[in-house]
């Protein structure tokens, strides 16, 4: 298809991609964080956010300005798939457990979930989802505008259990380790209650019209293989079991430590695996079955290279598995907010140049 000529639905190297039948002779391109600080346009809206009320959530809240936000990086750079604006923490905020976004720390929770009484004290997951409407309001907005898929999210329960209690990031994640051992039934229970929760959040999110999901499980590169069978795959599996049945669009589930976890990724049923940048795609690639499609890894950090020096690298990206029918170009984990909006120019442009 020459370049000239946009992408439609009907005929997405995305979702050929994912399908294992991108013929078009490039791969498609999008990037975790697309939407993000790094844009001006984007901070521009975020200070006229944060001004009126507590910025980000407003953001996310606001249809009008999820979708806006959205659709700015699809206009820079001319991405393939868009991502919903919106954040993995809102399933824990409809829980009853509200998430503050503070500047310069990231989420945070006030009232964390470290007892028996407080996961007791958390809304039923069927009543929680329907407090995720303005979510559902933004993607039909978005369906109405854009002329690329749209990814519909969530974050996997063991991630999102970490935020909610630990009651903020860390580096260690040792809350949530200590209550494995300590207070495995309400570790258990809190997962159980999210993995029900994110399932009818994506239901409702298929209803409302994304073309594929992503599943964010970021922080599984902090756990032994061992603690990530009991902790991650068993609810991601759950998850995928439950739309599979309810869906055929695809789901991409992306975690760290995928370079070790990737069988236990795969054996969660997943359409696509998306890489962190710790692992070689090219080697990964040639372990993972052709049915499966791949998406990542170049490393995020990259992007503060000059852009000749981004160009060879993606390049050696694109010559090991730019030719494959299901392979899709993304980041090892989301865009810097300090990134030159030009370095990710640089790394669009290399894949929209290349093989023609
Ligand atoms: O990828 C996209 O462009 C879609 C939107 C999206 C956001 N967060 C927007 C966001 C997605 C898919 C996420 C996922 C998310 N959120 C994850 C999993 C993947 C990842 O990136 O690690 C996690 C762990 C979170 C939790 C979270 N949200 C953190 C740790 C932070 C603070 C970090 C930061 O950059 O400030 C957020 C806030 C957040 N989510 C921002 C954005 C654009 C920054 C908000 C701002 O300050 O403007």
């Amino acid at each position: 298809m020459p370049e000239s000529v946009p992408s439609t639905l009907g005929g997405s190297r995305f979702l050929d991609a994912l399908h294992g039948t991108n013929q078009t002779g490039r791969p498609p391109i999008w990037m975790m964080r697309q939407a993000g600080r790094y844009l001006p346009e984007y901070r521009a809206i975020r200070d006229e956010a944060e001004r009126k009320h507590n910025g980000f959530l407003t953001m996310i809240q606001t249809p009008e300005l999820a979708t806006e936000v959205t659709l700015q990086p699809l206009r820079r750079f001319g991405m393939d798939a868009a991502i919903l604006f919106s954040d993995i923490l809102v399933t824990a905020s409809a829980l009853g457990c509200p998430v503050r976004f503070v500047e310069k720390q990231g989420p945070v929770f006030d009232t964390p979930i470290r007892s028996p009484e407080a996961l007791a004290a958390l809304r039923p997951a069927s009543e929680a989802v329907a407090d995720l409407d303005y979510v559902m309001a933004a993607i039909r907005m978005l369906k109405g505008v854009l002329t690329v898929p749209l990814i519909g999210f969530a974050g996997a329960p063991f991630t999102v259990a970490s935020y909610m209690i630990e009651g903020q990031s860390s580096s260690t994640l040792s809350r949530i380790k200590r209550m494995q051992y300590e207070q495995p039934a309400v570790l258990h229970g809190l997962l159980s209650q999210l993995t029900e929760v994110t399932i009818a959040y994506l239901k409702q999110q298929v209803d409302a019209g994304v073309d594929a999901l992503q599943l964010f499980d970021t922080w599984t590169n902090h756990l032994s293989v061992y603690d990530a069978q009991q902790l991650c795959f068993p609810y991601i599996q759950t998850i995928i079991t439950a739309m599979k049945a309810y869906t055929s669009i695809p789901i991409i589930v992306f975690c760290k430590n995928t370079g070790v976890l990737w069988p236990d990724v795969l054996a969660t049923g997943p359409t696509a695996i998306s890489l962190d940048w710790g692992c070689d795609a090219a080697t990964m690639r040639a372990c993972i079955p052709d049915t499966i499609a791949v998406q990542g890894n170049i490393d995020p950090f990259l992007l503060y290279a000059n852009p000749p020096v981004i160009e060879k690298r993606v390049k050696t990206l694109l010559n090991d598995l730019g030719d494959l029918p299901n392979y899709i170009v993304n980041l090892g984990h989301g865009i810097m907010p300090d990134i030159p909006v030009s370095h990710v120019q640089t790394v669009v442009d290399t894949v929209k140049a290349w093989g023609s």
